[in-house]
């Protein structure tokens, strides 16, 4: 069976792009395919973090991940920090990675122009995301299209590296939704959904009650006409709405366009379609609260399960770059 793998960020609340742009594909992966999901909490200490709050997002994120379909008998579901070969990796990976390959790469040119301190991590944070993917021999990696810079140099640093050192690594291909792989902020079309504070009414929060949902996207920005069309370019707000629409209800934006004539219309059956989608996730998730010990044996569950396979695999790695055995 092909190998999945793929990672989030515990760094802040799950939003709508987190859930349409990957999470739908890895609940669908994990039924046909060898899934490994990780939470990354190496790459949220890139960006300063408050401890006590990277630990509690640390839980609740798999704790939502669970909410959201992820079933822990079907998929291997843990936490990045608990299989300590990704940081052992992560270093040859760096190796292996060129400065000027790093200094390219548009998530770092972004979040550094954001941030007054600018860690070394953020830097080569892509070759630690090389070796979350590569330690698993994974075939794809199911993604938002903001992560396909990341899938390319780690498919250039796999290939690099057996190059060098002889058959080592698969070399992944990414898997992008064919709606949903780019949702945008309510407010500011022209920018993605994202976790960051600065647009508290462009982004819907995984467990929003559904009134704060219904007005966020009553009062997301469409334009001055009232043609409904999907077209990024000249109508970004509102074919930000159709990918939403769409991606919620696995349906096409673009014969979904077709079917309004009023962004009202448009924006009423989207308030309907993302709460049906959100209410029983939000169930899920505030029962599995109830119980964190058990969150928390699942997740030690699949440490050990990943550990099985990313040891054979480092060892391998080290072997072949011609590391001594102890
Ligand atoms: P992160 O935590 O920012 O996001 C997790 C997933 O959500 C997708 N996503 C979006 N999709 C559509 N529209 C949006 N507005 C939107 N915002 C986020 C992302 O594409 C991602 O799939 N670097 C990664 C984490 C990572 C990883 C990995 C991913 C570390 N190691 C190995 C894959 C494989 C990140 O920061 O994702």
């Amino acid at each position: 069976m092909a190998r999945v793998f793929s990672g989030i960020q515990p760094s802040g609340e799950l939003h709508l792009g987190n859930l349409l742009g990957a999470l739908v594909n890895w609940v669908k992966h994990q039924e046909s395919h060898d899934a490994v999901y990780c939470i990354v909490d190496l790459h949220a200490l890139t960006l300063p973090k408050d401890p006590e709050e990277l630990r509690k997002n640390t839980l609740e994120l798999a704790q939502l991940l669970i909410a959201v379909g992820l079933d822990p008998q079907d998929c291997i579901l843990f936490i990045q920090s608990h299989v300590p070969e990704h940081s052992q990796l992560a270093w040859l990976m760096e190796c292996t990675v060129s400065f000027g390959e790093l200094n390219r790469m548009t998530a770092f040119k972004d979040k550094s122009g954001r941030n007054e301190f600018i860690s070394g991590g953020l830097f080569t944070y892509p070759a630690l995301q090389a070796a979350d993917i590569l330690l698993y021999d994974t075939d794809l990696v199911p993604v938002g299209d903001d992560q396909r810079q990341h899938i390319e140099i780690t498919r250039d640093i796999a290939e690099r590296f057996n190059t060098r050192f002889g058959d080592t690594f698969v070399v992944p291909e990414h898997v992008i939704p064919p709606a949903g792989a780019r949702i945008m902020d309510l407010q500011h079309p022209d920018r993605k959904m994202s976790k960051s504070e600065l647009s508290p009414t462009g982004t819907i929060g995984v467990l929003e009650p559904p009134d704060a949902i219904a007005r966020k996207i009553k009062r997301a920005v469409t334009d001055s006409d009232s043609e409904v069309r999907f077209d990024h370019v000249e109508k970004p707000g509102v074919s930000n709405l159709l990918s939403i629409l769409g991606a919620a209800t696995s349906t096409d934006p673009l014969s979904l366009a077709d079917s309004y004539e009023r962004y009202g219309d448009l924006k009423n059956d989207t308030v309907e379609a993302v709460i049906q989608l959100l209410e029983p996730i939000q169930q899920r998730f505030f029962e599995l609260q109830a119980d964190p010990g058990e969150t928390q044996r699942l997740l030690q569950l699949g440490a050990s399960k990943a550990q099985e396979i990313s040891s054979r695999t480092l060892a391998r790695a080290k072997e072949n770059s011609g590391l001594l055995q102890p």
